[in-house]
């Protein structure tokens, strides 16, 4: 949830340093700091917490920090409290007060992850007559580095190569050492961490929109990987300390997708996206109405071969595998597990021969998540990650990759990312189910024909959007929202909630519609407002009785159902309609109107929409 960002070239880096920090402030944060690299001494250091107009009101907007070779960080506090002396950069010396100022130590760094034996290596350090100001597990592994190039005289690569064997833990480190003037040397563990070149000058970031301004060519360092950079130079080492090539990707977003695009916020710019999303992603995976899943290496025999789906994912993720387990299950007649990773990394679950784990992941560097890949690889399962950041670690430690194509999504509240997400799901059910015999060739091209609608029904969806920004100023003072369904309703029913809750900070709980009577239905009082989703035919009928039994006792009810299921105004106080499409995929029509409740429900607040309290774009820790 760290970012880091570094430069090394012609120009002042301290601007272009802060600049990159504010194209990652989305991972959450709560201090910031910057290290120039300013002649003699090592680098000139400054810190400060909060929000990074701090940080840049202290440096003049970077103007009074010279030198043209720096690094920066946004810290997200993991060992030691939101402070400066806990903020990065972190020094070798044995500096006192909080590491700021023109520091006379010999190597200085930043750090996304966490050092999971620093208590042991700390002792070791201060038995070695170290030193330390700050809580932090950076400072440890930044006068750990220090430690072995003093030690072995071996150079940067070598200590921090001896490093990376010594500490457990994920990290991505950014270095800069004394003895080596407009250079910055890396290494990459489990946190996300890329290299961009351009004309004499090398770029360094946690993400692509960092340096998207300056770059569009940049390297993906793979797991246990260092780097060091200079201006116009970038080499590349394994754990032994031996140069390795990498592959140069070259970025195709232009600089405008990750900005707002005129929309007042990220979250609405996403929502509005997603028709594209949808689109792209479908036909990244159907061609000329045949789906083709060359590009992930799954093949026909091993998808043939399945007895068993285990889907695993967090928050919005977990919740696209709750629809995808009805979808699967009625297309495919598979078993399908839907676990969360943070409790699947734990359990003893029985994992059958022939078992696909599918991890979905909009970051792909959810810790939670990878966690639970790496023990279903360890459990024998074939692994496919659905993630939508190329490169991204989950992707890359998959034995098969689904990319959605919802391009860079900034706002905490996932959105296009979750419904290109649900596609790609819906997609693989679709191509199981036909290699598997359990859908005919004409159902089949009918499934794809339905597919192929959705974009444009979410656009259809979206033009009701003024409708839900009324309704939302009529619950903006709620306490309580319930949102209830039945089958892949239920499903819609989760995200609908969490949307609401996380942005709004309304407290709001999806319910199974037949749960209601088993306990919660007592919760209900005058005016609890109740949102039904009402979609799959079978089914709706039972959820509005279950609704009309909480508007007997006081409850005001929504509804969310499909163009001319128009009984449901008998019932419901406020109806909103979605167009009529295969049921397996309506599911992608009845969360908008949830997105954009929740989204006007939060600026109806006059809260932080694209980043609300206590929330990071990736949880990269556990
Ligand atoms: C969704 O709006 C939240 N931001 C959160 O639940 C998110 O879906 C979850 O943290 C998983 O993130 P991932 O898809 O990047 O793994």
């Amino acid at each position: 949830m760290c970012g880091i960002v570094g430069y090394t070239g012609g120009h002042q880096a301290a601007p272009i340093l802060l600049d990159g920090l504010s194209r990652l402030e989305y991972r959450g944060y709560d201090s910031a700091g910057l290290a120039v690299r300013n002649g003699e001494s090592l680098a000139e250091v400054v810190k400060a917490t909060g929000k990074l107009y701090h940080l840049a009101d202290k440096t003049d907007q970077g103007r009074s920090l010279i030198g043209t070779c720096g690094i920066g960080h946004t810290r997200w506090a993991t060992h030691g409290d939101p402070s400066v002396t806990n903020a990065h950069p972190h020094v070798s010396g044995n500096c006192t007060g909080s590491g700021s100022g023109a520091v006379e130590s010999d190597v200085v760094g930043v750090h996304n992850g966490i050092i999971e034996n620093f208590a042991e290596l700390k002792e070791k350090l201060l038995h070695h007559g170290y030193q330390f100001y700050s809580d932090t597990d950076t400072e440890v592994v930044v006068k750990l580095v220090d430690y072995y190039y003093k030690k072995y005289k071996i150079g940067p690569i070598d200590a921090i190569t001896r490093t990376m064997v010594r500490v457990r833990g994920s990290y991505a480190l950014a270095l800069m050492f004394r003895d080596y003037p407009g250079e910055i040397f890396a290494a990459r563990k489990d946190s996300p961490l890329i290299i961009g070149t351009a004309d004499e000058a090398a770029y360094l970031a946690s993400d692509v929109p960092a340096i998207l301004k300056y770059t569009r060519q940049v390297y993906y360092i793979d797991n246990l990987q260092a780097a060091r950079i200079a201006p116009g130079s970038v080499k590349f080492y394994d754990l032994n300390g031996d140069e390795v090539s990498l592959p140069l990707t070259e970025i195709t977003w232009d600089a405008a997708a990750a900005e707002k695009g005129g929309y007042e916020h990220f979250m609405l710019k996403e929502i509005h996206e997603q028709p594209t999303a949808v689109r792209d992603t479908l036909n990244s995976l159907v061609k000329d109405g045949q789906i083709d899943l060359s590009a992930t290496g799954l093949t026909d025999d091993v998808i043939g071969s399945l007895t068993q789906v285990d889907i695993v994912a967090c928050g919005s993720a977990w919740h696209v595998g709750m629809a995808a387990q009805y979808v699967i299950e009625d297309l495919v007649k598979l078993p399908v597990r839907v676990e969360l990773a943070s409790e699947f990394r734990y359990r003893s679950i029985p994992m059958p021969g022939n078992t696909l784990v599918i991890v979905i992941s909009q970051s792909g560097e959810t810790a939670d998540s990878l966690a639970a890949l790496r023990v279903a690889k360890e459990r024998g399962a074939t692994t496919l990650a659905v993630v939508n950041v190329v490169g991204s670690t989950i992707a890359r430690e998959a034995d098969h990759v689904l990319y959605t194509l919802a391009g860079p999504e900034i706002a905490v509240a996932t959105t296009k990312a979750y419904s290109a997400q649900l596609a790609a799901l819906d997609v693989l059910a679709v191509q199981m189910a036909f290699l598997r015999g359990t859908v005919s060739g004409d159902q089949y091209t009918h499934l794809l024909e339905e597919l192929a609608t959705i974009p444009d029904k979410i656009r259809r969806v979206l033009e009701d959007k003024e409708r839900l920004q009324w309704f939302s100023s009529k619950i903006v003072n709620a306490h309580d929202i319930f949102f209830i369904g039945r089958g892949l309703d239920y499903a819609i029913s989760l995200e609908g909630s969490l949307k609401m809750k996380e942005i709004s900070y309304i407290h709001s709980e999806a319910y199974a519609a037949g749960e209601l009577k088993h306990g919660t239905i007592s919760l209900i009082e005058n005016n609890t407002l109740v949102i039904g989703v009402l979609t799959q035919s079978q089914l709706f009928e039972k959820t509005v009785s279950n609704m009309v039994e909480c508007k007997s006792r006081g409850a005001y009810l929504m509804g969310i159902t499909t163009n001319g299921n128009f009984a449901v105004e008998d019932s419901v106080n406020f109806t909103v309609y979605v167009p009529r499409t295969d049921e397996h995929f309506v599911s992608s029509l009845a969360v908008i109107p949830l997105q954009l409740l929740a989204y006007y429900t939060s600026v109806n607040r006059g809260l932080d929409v694209d980043k609300p309290r206590n929330l990071a774009k990736s949880v990269t820790v556990e």
